[in-house]
């Protein structure tokens, strides 16, 4: 089965079997298939996070589990339960036209539900933890359902639990905790800038603010409709603040988000000082107005995609000794060690 339509960068990859699956029967029958077989298991949603860079020899399990429902609903605030399978982004529209603050931030991420605390979804000064009450998850490991709090889910930068134990959880349900009053964030850079240009931020709704990260987005980010990809490739590095300080008086212009005892560096900076931005070599690339952001131009196959990624990686390395980690998940995970991932 192609899986060409299933990832957003396009990749050719062909997995050996797929399945859909849309409530818990489903998933428990085809973990069991593929288990009986000692077939390996993908889960996947919308494949916006992915490197599927070359064939799966086993089952991909589509998370389809629908639903939508408010409850604990006060003047101030309520709570959305959603299923895994849900898009993300027409969930911030549902939930910005209902009145309702604090994922407006979030519009535009491709993907969905399921995926959003796989790896903690941030934009714009915002991350899903921000809301999230609790995730119910199949726990392969006790074979059975859990519901993990916000703390269990143990949520950081472009992490939690979920991502580092990719084999044991299944997301089914996300709980949001949405509010009615909390102020706007309009404190990413890109945003203040919009509105300085654009409006009376005194009279703004949580959908003004949502449409403006779309503008914002739409500026900087290729579509994967157009153009695939899998958005940022590399995590933004955290270094110690001796480290980015040093880095600092030898790179001015560096630019990065300090902390009380670290820096987080922004990896496009660093990526488009060394000369990669726009670069291109047939089918594959770097983006032109995103350097964090690699291409695929069509016709390409995902090793080719790794070696460039693996260069840029090893160029940054080499000019200001900073490590670089890949932010989507690769598979076939031995991939991964050949390329030094
Ligand atoms: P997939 O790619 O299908 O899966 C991603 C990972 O999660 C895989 O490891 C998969 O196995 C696992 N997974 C998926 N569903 C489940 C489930 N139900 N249970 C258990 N594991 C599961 N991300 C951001 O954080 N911020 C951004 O601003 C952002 N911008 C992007 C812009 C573009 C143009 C693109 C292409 C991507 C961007 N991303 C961004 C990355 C991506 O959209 C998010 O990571 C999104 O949450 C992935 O959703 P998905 O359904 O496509 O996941
Ligand atoms: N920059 C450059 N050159 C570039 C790219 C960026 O100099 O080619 C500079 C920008 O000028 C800016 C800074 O780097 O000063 C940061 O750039 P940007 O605001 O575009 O954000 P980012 O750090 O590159 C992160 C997330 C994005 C998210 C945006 C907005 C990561 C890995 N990426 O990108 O998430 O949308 O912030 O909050 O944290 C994703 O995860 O897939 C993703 C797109």
């Amino acid at each position: 089965v192609s899986l060409q339509t299933c990832n957003t960068l396009r990749l050719p990859a062909k997995a050996a079997w797929l399945c859909r699956v849309k409530n818990i029967e489903e998933l428990c029958e085809a973990l069991d298939w593929a288990d009986h077989r000692s077939l390996p298991t993908l889960i996947l949603g919308g494949g916006s996070n992915v490197i599927v860079a070359d064939d799966f020899p086993g089952l991909v399990i589509k998370v389809a589990f629908s639903g939508r429902c408010w409850s604990d609903v006060s003047a101030e605030s309520a709570t959305l339960e959603l299923g895994a399978g849900e898009n993300w982004h027409a969930t911030v529209m549902y939930a910005v036209r209902a009145g309702y603050r604090g994922i407006e931030n979030l519009a535009l991420i491709p993907g969905t539900v399921g995926a959003a605390p796989i790896q903690n979804i941030g934009a714009y000064g915002v991350e899903l933890s921000h809301t999230v009450v609790d995730v119910q998850v199949w726990d392969r490991e006790a074979g059975d359902t859990r519901t993990l709090s916000a703390d269990e889910c143990e949520f950081g930068y472009r992490d939690s639990l979920f991502k580092r134990h990719p084999d044991r959880y299944v997301v089914l349900r996300v709980r949001l905790r949405l509010s009615r009053k909390t102020p706007l964030n309009l404190g990413y850079r890109d945003l203040q800038e919009f509105f300085e240009e654009n409006a009376d931020v005194g009279t703004l709704t949580p959908e003004d603010v949502a449409r403006a990260v779309m503008q914002v987005r739409c500026r900087k980010l290729p579509d994967p409709d157009f153009l695939p990809n899998a958005g940022s490739f590399f995590k933004n590095p955290v270094v110690a603040l001796g480290q980015y300080r040093t880095l600092k008086e030898r790179f001015p212009e560096l630019v990065a988000y300090e902390s009380a005892d670290s820096a987080k560096l922004a990896a496009g900076w660093l990526i488009d000082f060394c000369g990669w931005k726009g670069y291109r070599e047939s089918h594959v690339g770097v983006h032109n107005r995103q350097a964090l952001v690699l291409v695929h131009h069509g016709d390409g196959e995902g090793r080719e995609l790794l070696s460039l990624a693996a260069r840029i990686r090893d160029d940054v390395k080499g000019r200001f000794g900073v490590a670089l980690e890949v932010e989507p998940r690769i598979f076939p995970v031995e991939l991964r060690s050949e390329f030094g991932f």
